[in-house]
């Protein structure tokens, strides 16, 4: 018999990861709580197919509580405007630690490790058809291996039922200019084509 008092069997997917974003907003598992302004916990649609990861807040992030609102965030969304066709209210975005490293310093390995509860579970809940890992945090924690994103980029990964494609972070595409960014735009269409609906297109 199902017990209708049990939260977990009756909360809808929104009220799930409203109830994830609560615990995390008060999150305290690792040092890089003290240096927050607030959890940059993830944006977008609940039913998404499509879970974009990326690395961590920056300064912008953790100021406006929303991931990849800086220049990373601009080239972003352009990307997927004009390879993918949707805005960032049609996917969902996330990031593998939710806090932002002081001094825009890379996150580190206890601190990813400290963080991973959270990713896990938003992918469970979400269960997107494709995500598109940004960068080399976020593509060697997924595929859990050392290899770089040069090398493992241009390639589609099985991810639990997901598709993972993983391409480079916009700020490298920012740093790096014109070849990177072509990469990423054809990673972008690589992943278009995965999503449901796509094909014949
Ligand atoms: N870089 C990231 O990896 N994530 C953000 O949210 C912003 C910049």
């Amino acid at each position: 018999m199902v017990d209708h008092y049990d939260r977990s069997v009756v909360a809808s997917l929104p009220e799930q990861l409203a109830e994830l974003e609560a615990a995390a907003s008060v999150c305290v598992r690792c040092p890089l709580s003290e240096g927050r302004t607030q959890v940059v916990f993830g944006v977008g649609r609940p039913d998404a197919d499509l879970l974009f990861v990326g690395e961590g807040p920056g300064r912008e992030e953790d100021l406006a509580g929303e991931p990849f609102v800086g220049r990373s965030g601009k080239l972003l969304d352009r990307l997927m405007a004009e390879e993918i066709g949707i805005d960032r209210s049609q996917c969902y975005i996330a990031n593998v630690v939710k806090c932002r490293p002081p001094d825009n310093r890379d996150p580190r390995p206890e601190e990813i490790a400290s963080c991973r509860p959270y990713l896990d579970r938003q992918i469970a809940l979400l269960q997107p058809s494709v995500i598109i890992t940004l960068g080399n945090f976020a593509t060697r924690l997924l595929l859990e291996t050392g290899d770089g994103i040069k090398k493992l980029r241009g390639h589609v990964y099985p991810y639990g039922s997901a598709q993972l494609v993983p391409t480079y972070h916009p700020a490298a595409a920012l740093r790096s200019g014109a070849p990177v960014v072509a990469e990423m735009r054809a990673d972008f269409v690589r992943a278009k084509r995965l999503l449901p609906g796509a094909v014949g297109r």
